[in-house]
């Protein structure tokens, strides 16, 4: 285990944000973790995965441990189903791109989402219809205080929209180390509703898609409108879209009858947080090096220089005009360090 000082952590988010790591340690290996986890003298420690959400706006004063622990295996199957476990230092595309390419179903939604597999569960990621949670069997975790690893089937892990156990009460308590996957090997249950992925189909003809068909799609789609972090630095969604009370959401969509919403369940609506801060004029605005996606206007991107502050005054100013012009809450859904 080597241990390396003063290191810049520019390559290591895709903000692009240029801040330093007093102390920096890469992780290969469970058994490193552990090591790393005992080691005297640095009390706190820092757990980066893909550094694809999180904005740093500060040096990190403590020990960095990057988390690139590799490997994946079948662990079980039948003629339908198997079992993949994915320790966490695997990028999640390419563990996509690998069960599209082997013809295992259930991932192909989540295509081209950046990081770590071992950082999905933490904010149980969701694209075009599909969340992390629909093929999650269990995850393994090291529990900081013991350093004994821990199981974590999927209802303990309390998933819900962009949210988990470990942003909550397991919060900085809990490495994870490896996660399982439901995948399945035919009959595949395909999910195009989400309106999008039908259009960009049928501009091909596709009627029946192929689960590598619904991943090209969906790769499409997201290149169309996301900024591609090594050309300009983000972290995809910087807010979570709101989620607000049928009674909240008469009142505003009776002044705001032309907004688009989405039932979420008898009594709660979620309104896109993008069209807010668009009508807020906000879409495509830079002040200084910090910016708004001109195509996504969810995503907060750093045009060069940005610094983590100016990043988070940019934000801050957005969550203050969408509430006093439209009287919701937005929240971010990056983590802020
Ligand atoms: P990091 O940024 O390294 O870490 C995130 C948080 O997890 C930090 O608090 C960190 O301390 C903690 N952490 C990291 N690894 C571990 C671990 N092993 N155990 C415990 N804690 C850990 N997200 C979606 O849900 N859907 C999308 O469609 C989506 N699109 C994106 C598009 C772009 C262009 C970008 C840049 C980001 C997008 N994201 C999306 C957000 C991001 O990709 C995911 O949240 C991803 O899971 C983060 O993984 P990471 O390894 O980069 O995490
Ligand atoms: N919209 C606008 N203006 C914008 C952007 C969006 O008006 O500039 C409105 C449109 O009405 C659009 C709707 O918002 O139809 C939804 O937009 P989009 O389909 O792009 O999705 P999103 O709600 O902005 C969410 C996730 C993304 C995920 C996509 C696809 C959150 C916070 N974000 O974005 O996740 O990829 O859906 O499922 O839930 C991420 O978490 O980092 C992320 C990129």
């Amino acid at each position: 285990m080597h241990i390396q000082k003063n290191i810049s952590l520019k390559p290591y988010n895709t903000f692009g944000i240029d801040v330093k790591a007093k102390y920096f340690c890469e992780i290969t290996s469970t058994e490193e973790l552990s090591e790393a986890l005992r080691l005297e003298g640095y009390p706190e420690k820092f757990i980066l995965g893909g550094g694809s959400n999180v904005l740093l706006t500060k040096d990190i004063d403590t020990l960095v441990l990057h988390i690139n622990i590799k490997g994946k295996e079948v662990i079980k199957k039948s003629e339908e189903q198997l079992y993949l476990k994915v320790m966490a230092g695997e990028n999640w595309h390419e563990t996509v791109l690998w069960c599209v390419d082997h013809d295992f179903g259930g991932l192909e939604n989540l295509s081209l989402i950046p990081g770590n597999t071992g950082s999905a569960p933490l904010q149980n990621i969701g694209a075009y219809g599909v969340e992390l949670k629909d093929v999650l069997v269990y995850c393994e975790a090291l529990e900081i205080a013991t350093l004994k690893i821990k199981r974590f089937n999927n209802d303990d892990c309390h998933f819900g929209y962009r949210d988990s156990i470990f942003k909550n009460e397991g919060k900085g308590r809990f490495i994870i180390t490896s996660i399982v996957l439901k995948l399945s090997k035919k009959n595949h249950r395909t999910n195009t509703a989400y309106g999008s992925i039908e259009a960009e189909l049928s501009k091909k003809n596709i009627t029946r898609p192929t689960i590598k068909e619904i991943s090209e799609a969906v790769i499409a789609i997201r290149q169309d409108k996301l900024p591609d972090p090594k050309k300009l630095g983000n972290s995809g969604s910087f807010f979570k879209n709101p989620v607000i009370d049928g009674k909240a959401f008469h009142v505003f969509i009776s002044s705001h009858p032309e907004a688009p919403y989405y039932k979420v369940s008898e009594d709660s609506y979620k309104i896109p947080a993008g069209w807010l801060i668009e009508q807020c004029g906000f879409k495509g605005q830079r002040f200084g090096d910090a910016g708004v996606h001109k195509n996504q206007a969810l995503v907060l991107v750093n045009h060069g220089h940005a610094t983590g502050n100016e990043i988070l005054d940019l934000a801050n100013k957005i969550m203050e005009t969408v509430e006093s012009r439209y009287g919701i809450k937005i929240v971010p859904e990056v983590n802020i360090v």
